[in-house]
């Protein structure tokens, strides 16, 4: 049974409104004194012409108080419901353990694909934390999607192609030796292009020669060629650490090389549906009248640019997968570029452009000294942070748990786990303040509290050994295990939700309020203390929020291990 709809039922009959429309305005009061569901009447006050508060009682008068609900009462402008306990929590339980990891699993979706872009490393720069939001933010969706009945399909376009390669080459020409490449992989190749940063400042003519060696790559000079892909591989196989240790596997590695011999045709295209035109020897889509900048297409020179790229992969991404929504989830910088990219490719009559493509904005990472850089070298490669997070967890656990098994593991899941939650904890807008000590905390609202409280659970249930399949649910009367529940149940609401406005950190939120209830519960209720039946009762709840906890914190991609 889903009680809110069956609420919205009563209401909708009473009130004589779409039932979809009162499902979307009743609320979950944050105070349980008013109420488990609560039906705002503001709404009704126009058409009816009478004050909400007026028509919340007569409403109240109207109904006939279904047998699930213990009382209905107005406060003011609002319906407020009052479920039978010992019905509610039964019911939502039993779903929940019978749906197991499947519980808030939906088909909203039909089926339909997404793709979405993300994580996205410039190769030949290192791949440091401002990379890791896209990369946790994309993943994240891409499961919630996958969840919700979509098709996802996540593509890493790599930054494997542009001047970058011609300022690399030209700094290891000067200053490099393969030797060292080998020896130092990506460090050294960061090292070379800081410098070449560096010293561009006092000599002028390093930009001429990375040019020269960036239009040597364009026309496929062999050694130009052979150097972009060892430091291509040499990118490759860092990335591929952190995918590992992230658990993220890529769809496509179509990267911006990908592209180079697919843009030709979308550039005639371009030129003939006279949506370009020639501006002082460039070619650019004039966008005045939708209050941007012009995108240029074409350089003078005849040089492509991000946006040729980009409206290129648009094109074959469509025709490619067929999507039913593109997603690009990168950094607030270039909402421009995606809102030029996109309204480019409806001006060429594409008219699906306007509501399938989307840029997925979010803010910076803020190390403790401001802003990173990568050509400045001011950048926290992702190596060291996430050998120090392994290591600070490392010790954390050895003070708290030494015996466990397979610490170094768990060390792992962990670390990984704090980094993605403390990205994912809030709105992707807001700029993330990096602080190890917050991260890390067992206590606070981090990834390792709600780990622990996972670990916690299933240290519970191994420990009674008891089979509760068989439990009688009615026992479960008290204020937590009533408050846990409910928060437990609209799990399924929230990954809608979260997928809805493309915004991880409603389940980021969600599972954190879980693990609160639960500890509330846990220190209010006991468990293997009490004897018999409550014990039951008690343990199949525990099972239940470990279960949800566990696919929550699946979706964000962080795991839930037994014990830390
Ligand atoms: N590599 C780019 C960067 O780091 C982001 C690429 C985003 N995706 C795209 N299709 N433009 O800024």
């Amino acid at each position: 049974m889903d009680f809110k709809h069956e609420i919205a039922k009563i209401v909708a009959q009473a009130a004589n409104m779409d039932i979809d429309e009162v499902v979307a305005n009743i609320e979950t009061p944050p105070d349980p004194n008013l109420g488990d569901f609560s039906f705002p009447c503001f709404k009704l006050a126009k058409a009816m012409k009478k004050a909400p508060q007026v028509i919340a009682a007569e409403l109240k008068s109207d109904i006939a108080t279904p047998s699930f609900v213990q009382s209905v009462e107005q406060t003011g402008p609002y319906l407020n419901f009052f479920v039978k306990r010992d019905i509610y929590i039964p019911e939502v339980l039993s779903k929940i353990s019978s749906q197991g990891e499947d519980f808030g699993r939906a088909t909203i979706g039909n089926g339909g694909c997404i793709v979405i872009d993300y994580s996205h490393p410039n190769m030949a720069k290192p791949f440091h934390v401002g990379h890791l939001r896209s990369t946790v933010i994309g993943h994240a969706l891409y499961n919630i999607f996958n969840f919700l009945g979509y098709r996802s399909f996540s593509i890493n376009y790599l930054g494997d192609w542009g001047t970058q390669f011609g300022k690399v080459i030209a700094a290891y020409e000067n200053w490099g030796n393969e030797a060292e490449v080998h020896e130092g992989g990506i460090r050294e190749l960061n090292r070379l292009y800081v410098k070449f940063h560096e010293e561009v400042e006092v000599n002028k003519e390093l930009d001429d020669e990375a040019r020269a060696w960036h239009k040597k790559m364009e026309q496929g000079d062999e050694y130009a060629m052979k150097l972009w892909q060892w430091f291509k591989d040499i990118s490759m196989e860092e990335y591929a650490k952190i995918y590992e240790l992230f658990g993220i596997e890529f769809d496509s590695y179509q990267g911006e090389s990908y592209y180079n011999d697919k843009m030709q045709p979308v550039v005639e295209e371009l030129k003939q549906s006279g949506v370009m035109k020639e501006d002082q020897g460039a070619w650019i889509v004039d966008l005045e009248e939708y209050k941007m900048p012009p995108c240029i297409v074409l350089r003078s020179d005849g040089g492509t640019l991000y946006a040729t790229r980009d409206i290129t992969s648009v094109l074959h991404r469509k025709e490619e997968y067929n999507f039913v929504q593109a997603l690009y989830v990168t950094s607030h910088e270039q909402t421009l570029h995606f809102a030029q990219v996109f309204k480019v490719v409806e001006l060429m009559g594409y008219d699906w452009a306007a509501d399938q493509l989307l840029h997925v904005p979010f803010g910076y990472m803020n190390l403790p000294e401001g802003k990173m850089s990568t050509r400045k070298g001011k950048v926290l490669l992702m190596e060291d942070l996430l050998e120090q997070t392994f290591e600070k967890i490392g010790e954390i656990i050895e003070q708290k748990n030494p015996n466990i098994e397979s610490k170094e593991k768990v060390a792992k899941q962990v670390g990984i786990g704090a980094i993605i939650f403390n990205d994912l904890y809030n709105s992707r807008i807001k700029d993330v303040e990096f602080s190890w000590e917050r991260m890390l905390s067992f206590e606070g609202e981090t990834g390792p509290y709600v780990q622990y409280t996972h670990a916690r659970c299933s240290s519970v249930l191994a420990k009674a050994q008891t089979d509760f399949a068989d439990a009688d649910l009615s026992l479960l009367t008290t204020d937590e295990e009533f408050a846990l529940a409910k928060i437990l149940n609209s799990f399924p609401e929230k990954a809608a939700e979260a997928a809805q406005k493309y915004e991880p950190y409603i389940i980021s939120r969600f599972v954190m309020q879980a693990a609160q209830a639960f500890n509330k519960f846990y220190h209010e209720n006991p468990i293997l203390k009490v004897d018999g039946d409550l014990q039951k009762a008690r343990l199949y709840l525990v099972h239940c929020t470990k279960t949800v906890i566990a696919t929550a914190l699946g979706l964000l991609g962080i795991s839930s291990p037994q014990e830390m």
